[in-house]
């Protein structure tokens, strides 16, 4: 149902910011949602500790669009820590609330990023 959705989680979901796949990322995170089975992977680009480019690719409902779309925005231009530090609850607060029942979808995006960044720290440690 659209109408429960927020207008601007209808515009991030009909026009995705930093959507695409990433050949050279610096970190990768992909994670599933166990409850519905949508996929979503973060590609990030470091330069200096920071999240200098980001990419997403998500297989999933609006909500997970959005929130990805919106994750990226956050974390884009932020230190590895500060990224580290976005919730699912900033994404969803950010993007004027979610329906109740679509809140673990915004998981995806926090989680993916959060493991991206945790990819691109361990290959940096080896
Ligand atoms: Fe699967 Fe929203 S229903 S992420």
């Amino acid at each position: 149902m659209a109408g429960t959705y927020t207008e601007l989680v209808m515009e991030h979901f009909k026009n995705p910011k930093n959507m695409g796949q990433m050949e050279d990322a610096d970190g990768k995170g992909e994670v599933g949602n166990a409850s519905c089975g949508d996929v979503m992977t973060v590609y990030i680009k470091v330069k200096g500790d920071r999240v200098a480019d980001i990419k997403f690719q998500t297989f999933g409902c609006v909500a997970a669009v959005a929130t990805s779309s919106m994750v990226t925005e956050l974390a884009k231009g932020k230190t590895l820590d500060e990224a580290m530090k976005i919730t699912r609850a900033d994404v969803a607060e950010k993007l004027g609330g979610l329906p109740p029942i679509k809140m673990h979808c915004s998981n995806l995006a926090a989680d993916a990023l959060h493991a991206a960044i945790e990819d691109y720290r361990k290959k940096a440690s080896e």
